[in-house]
């Protein structure tokens, strides 16, 4: 599907209409009978390109998302909060490992992934582009961002495409420790001087409305829900995850004694549906391409990494060329 190295073009993909009918039905019965699709099975086009277009982003998203709470490491609290955090952002650097390998399976190279994403061709999390101002802000990341990547986490683990579910089922047992790390961070701040309380509330109002977005456009708008879920690739609508994120979290940083910057949130009991206000979509479309409080830095450090770890990539490439012995 794509040419070698940076050098790529995605090829020109077949419409559905235009895949044989019969190999289309007996996939959607496999996928209806909640089959695994591996990496050689007979897939449609389409649901090739939607994988790559998800697991692209949502590795992206791993290494992107490790940069605000990896600026706080050498600042956080103490020891014990260093060496937890260090080994936190690591895990995340770790996922995006795993994501890109399983992104690999169908057919587009890491380089070109990695091109994709400095040259600001592919998406990442729009919350990753909001500064981590203080401590705080880094304790809001670990508990509550986590949370909402767990809530659709889970759910897309139990998907179609055996690398990715795969993938996740590892990546969601080390998120559930970055989640009671994070717990630990906000209610230790919970606990303290009022001027701890303040930076935690004050985090909670900036983080509060790029983490409404976290779980994408709503239901009405969402481009790929449709197809996505259908194929079980998406387990659940953005609206859903949405909506469980907030019945399961909200009743928590209510239990902390901090408040939540939307005047109109409440749960509806009669529809037993959390309102809200409507996310503001417009700058989320913003955001996520590439207009948003840090977007730029945030591929500058990640340029930066890519041209610094050149020359170790090319000892590496060097070294097995001179090791490689030539079948006789
Ligand atoms: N951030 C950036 N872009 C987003 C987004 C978000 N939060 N939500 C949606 N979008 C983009 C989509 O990528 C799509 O853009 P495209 O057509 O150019 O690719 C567009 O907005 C329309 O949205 P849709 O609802 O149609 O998109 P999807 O059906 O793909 O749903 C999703 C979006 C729910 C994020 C889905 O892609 C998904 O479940 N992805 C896998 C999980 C993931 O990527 N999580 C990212 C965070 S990982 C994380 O937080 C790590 C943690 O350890 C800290």
């Amino acid at each position: 599907m794509y040419g070698g190295g940076n050098v790529f073009e995605p090829m020109k993909v077949k419409e559905l209409a235009d895949e044989d009918p019969i190999l289309l039905k007996e996939f959607q019965d496999r996928i209806d009978r909640g089959e695994k699709i591996e990496p050689t099975d007979w897939m449609p086009e389409l649901y090739r390109k939607q994988l790559i277009r998800m697991i692209e982003q949502h590795a992206h998203s791993e290494i992107i998302g490790a940069l605000p709470e990896g600026t706080w490491i050498t600042r956080a609290p103490g020891f014990k909060r260093k060496m937890a955090l260090m080994a936190k952002v690591q895990d995340e650097v770790g996922h995006a490992q795993l994501l890109y390998s399983a992104a690999e399976t169908l057919g587009k190279p890491r380089e070109a992934m990695i091109d994709d994403l400095i040259n600001g061709r592919s998406k990442y999390s729009n919350i990753f582009n909001y500064p981590a101002f203080t401590w705080a802000d880094s304790c809001f990341i670990s508990w509550l961002v986590d949370a909402g990547a767990i809530v659709n986490q889970l759910a897309n683990a139990k998907g179609s495409y055996g690398p990715y579910v795969r993938a996740l089922d590892r990546i969601c047992k080390e998120e559930s420790f970055h989640l009671k790390y994070g717990h630990d961070c906000v209610a230790s701040l919970a606990a303290g001087t009022p001027s701890q309380r303040k930076w935690m509330q004050e985090a909670i109002d900036r983080w509060w409305a790029p983490m409404m977005m976290f779980f994408g456009p709503s239901d009405k708008i969402s481009v790929h829900s449709e197809i996505l879920i259908k194929w079980k690739v998406k387990m659940a609508s953005n609206d859903a995850m949405r909506q469980q994120f907030l019945d399961m979290y909200v009743p928590k940083i209510w239990e902390l004694g901090f408040t939540i910057p939307d005047p109109l949130l409440r749960k509806n009991e009669e529809e037993d549906k959390w309102e809200i206000t409507e996310p503001d979509w417009d700058e989320f479309k913003r955001v996520i391409n590439g207009d948003g409080p840090c977007n730029k830095e945030r591929l500058a450090v990640r340029r930066i990494a890519e041209e610094r770890g050149k020359w170790v990539r090319e000892a590496i490439n060097r070294k097995s060329e001179k090791y490689m012995v030539p079948l006789a």
